[in-house]
């Protein structure tokens, strides 16, 4: 599959996308306390983004999910099916928001405290967080996904923390999941692979162990959680290449960019 380039027109469509995306994070915020559980912010989700927005989630259903967002717990890497699971004080949380407006989608998530965490958790939030910054900041016509992935390994690797290897960025537009592959390490068998170059619109969206990179599914067949039970955390922005830099398509109004 081929790498899309996004048109003026079709870029419009995405600024609206992602915007909406990164609205529904900023709405649910607030619910985000000890007691609630995964399955009432997904309902909230789902409400606001179909009622308000007048939009689809698109993990709902994607490939047989059974929820609209993605939300991930503590040792749960990504792909956490919202339940009955209630959210305790010293949890950390991701979700995970893909909303499809005008055919096109916007996918953004961000790492939340619940209550007062530890200064582990807190250092895994800021150091993927990071990585994620470290990740924006070369993006940019001329950089090559290879530097992408290297620096983001370097940023995690230097605080002490590994970076999944199984799951990583992707090509978004039309398409929920669409070339090119987005790796946040550095593989020297593929090399430093694609130039990006002004139109291509993708993600980054680190996933950082406190242990060790592996992986395991659980056999619901979507939750992914680290072989060695240590704490996982995933900061995700969808982005677009301009002729000069980079637009954070997905950006927050606390957000700089
Ligand atoms: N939003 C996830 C991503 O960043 C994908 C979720 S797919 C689902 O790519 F089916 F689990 F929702
Ligand atoms: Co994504
Ligand atoms: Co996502």
């Amino acid at each position: 599959m081929a790498v899309t380039i996004k048109n003026a027109e079709q870029l419009d469509k995405m600024r609206v996308a992602g915007k909406l995306a990164a609205q529904v994070l900023g709405m649910i915020e607030p619910y985000v306390v000890p007691g609630v559980t995964t399955d009432e912010l997904d309902r909230r989700c789902h409400q606001y983004i179909t009622e308000v927005q007048g939009a689809i989630p698109a993990p709902l259903n994607y490939k047989g999910f059974p929820r609209s967002v993605c939300t991930s717990v503590n040792n749960v890497v990504c792909h956490g099916i919202p339940g009955p699971k209630v959210l305790k004080k010293g949890d950390i949380l991701n979700i995970d928001v893909t909303v499809i407006k005008d055919g096109f989608h916007g996918d953004t998530s961000r790492m939340f405290h619940i209550g007062e965490v530890g200064v582990l958790a807190k250092r895994l939030c800021v150091v993927a967080r990071d990585a994620l910054c470290v990740g924006i900041d070369l993006a940019r016509p001329g950089t090559k996904l290879g530097e992408i992935g290297r620096a983001v390994q370097k940023h995690v690797e230097a605080q002490g923390f590994s970076v999944v290897r199984d799951y990583c960025g992707h090509g978004i537009g039309e398409v929920f999941h669409e070339d090119p592959q987005v790796l946040h390490y550095y593989d020297p068998s593929r090399g430093m692979g694609l130039e990006l170059a002004p139109g291509m619109t993708f993600t980054i969206e680190p996933m950082v162990n406190a242990g060790g990179y592996l992986v395991r599914l659980l056999p619901d067949g979507w939750t992914v959680v680290t072989k060695d039970r240590s704490l996982s955390a995933q900061w995700e922005h969808t982005l677009a290449i301009t002729d000069t830099g980079v637009e954070v398509l997905t950006r927050r109004p606390e957000e700089n960019w």
